[in-house]
């Protein structure tokens, strides 16, 4: 895909649903009783290999698009999901791979787990072993997918996660609400929380202390209506475009603003960013609106104790931090390097051929801001984040620039360019 600088961006856009939340909303429908309703379902691919692997599973459920996407789960509880025919493919989506597994190991059936390329070079011991724990068997290929699970009668564990991993956190409470008796997850650093806000709403109480959430076995979900907020990781594309471009000033209405997501937003504030956040409900997520304009920015040291709160949006403020004046670090991000892709090599390469100064640590990055950065040839390395990073820079270079792989940002916002076009005038 061919970029060419946009002298600004402008506008006022609705985002499709948190890629997060939907998976949840859709998981725990299918392990519910009675009808689920999603409003403003995810258009990512990820989250549509979530219900498609859902329907491999003998679930029920329907897309309708109005002005927002709705997804309607008939679920018939847990004990209605059926061994599917093949393994089940997640394709880019770790999040349907691990929360499944987990949801898998109370099923007194064996399921194979896999997924695209990507996928099947990521980690997923990290899941298996506290599912073992539990009671499952759980089969990985060299500790990545296929993963094979065999489920059945699970009981509860006690659990320190030695990364912080929404992920891995959700898969061992979804086994804990089929298991017997208590189980406990305790993340070393505050993750994204939205299983634990939302499972009140499927009617099952969460026990949070600290950095601990309890559930108890043999629990039983009752449907819901679900109203998914706009996708905040999506969000911070656009946002870090407005404030690297001159004259540019976007608002962004009924987006998720959880503190466990929206972290990015206090470092492009640190480093001198105009971006305002007004906060308009926040049962059972924090939902508000963003308004970004352009701005002059420094670089900054990102807190690493912050950094579970924006490993999303390192892409983007790698960004960020290449046009701003002086030195940005962040350490503490080693999970990038078992991503989509190696976020860390991949945005070092990107923006490295633009002509930034960036310098790769084994967990994270140092970037001297300031260059003028020039079109040139990059590669998204079949990541989404890389790739609309790396737009979000070329709309700012000089010169027209090619990402190859660019439509890859289908797996968490298809319309991304769509909005790019728009903010920038094209269409
Ligand atoms: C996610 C958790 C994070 C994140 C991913 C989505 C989730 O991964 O990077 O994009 O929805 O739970 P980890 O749990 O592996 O840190």
């Amino acid at each position: 895909m061919r970029i060419e600088p946009a002298p600004s961006v402008r506008g006022r856009f609705r985002l499709p649903g948190d890629k997060s939340i939907s998976h949840r909303a859709a998981l725990l429908g299918a392990l519910a009783e009675g009808r689920t309703r999603i409003h403003n379902y995810s258009s990512a691919a990820d989250c549509a290999s979530t219900l498609e692997c859902l329907r491999a599973l003998g679930v029920t459920l329907g897309r309708h698009r109005n002005e927002v996407t709705v997804v309607t789960v008939e679920g018939r509880g847990p004990d209605s999901w059926t061994p599917p025919g093949d393994a089940l493919d997640a394709g880019n989506s770790g999040t349907t791979l691990r929360l499944l597994a987990g949801a898998l190991a109370g099923r007194p059936f064996q399921t194979v787990l896999t997924g695209d390329e990507s996928l099947r070079r990521r980690p997923v011991e990290r899941v298996a072993a506290p599912l073992r724990t539990m009671g499952a068997t759980a089969l990985t290929t060299d500790g990545k997918p296929p993963l094979t699970i065999g489920g059945g009668r699970l009981h509860g564990i006690e659990c320190e996660l030695p990364v912080a991993s929404a992920q891995v956190k959700t898969a061992i409470l979804l086994a804990g609400l089929q298991a017997e008796g208590i189980t406990t997850v305790r993340e070393p650093a505050p993750s994204r929380d939205h299983t634990e806000r939302m499972l009140p709403v499927f009617g099952v109480p969460v026990e949070r202390h600290g950095l601990a959430a309890t559930v108890h076995g043999g629990a039983s979900l009752r449907g819901a209506e679900i109203v998914v907020p706009g996708d905040v990781s999506s969000a911070a594309f656009l946002v870090v475009a407005a404030l690297v471009l001159p004259d540019s000033e976007i608002h962004l209405e009924g987006v998720l603003l959880s503190p466990t997501r929206a972290a990015f937003v206090d470092v492009l504030r640190a480093m001198g960013g105009n971006v305002e956040v007004r906060l308009e409900g926040t049962d059972p997520e924090p939902v508000g609106s963003i308004v970004a304009c352009s701005s002059s920015l420094h670089g900054t040291t990102v807190d690493p104790a912050r950094v579970a709160a924006l490993i999303d949006e390192v892409p983007a403020l790698a960004v960020a931090a290449s046009f701003a004046e002086g030195t940005f670090t962040l350490t503490g991000a080693k999970e990038l390097r078992v991503k989509e892709s190696d976020r860390i090599a991949a945005m070092a390469e990107g923006l490295g051929r633009l002509g930034g100064h960036v310098h790769e640590l084994p967990d994270g990055l140092v970037i001297e801001g300031g260059a003028a950065l020039r079109g040139a040839q990059v590669r998204s390395h079949g990541d989404h984040r890389v790739a609309m990073a790396l737009a979000v820079a070329a709309l700012a270079a000089e010169g027209p620039t090619e990402i190859e792989g660019a439509e890859c940002a289908t797996v968490s916002f298809p319309e991304f360019y769509d909005y790019l076009n728009r903010g920038a005038g094209r269409v």
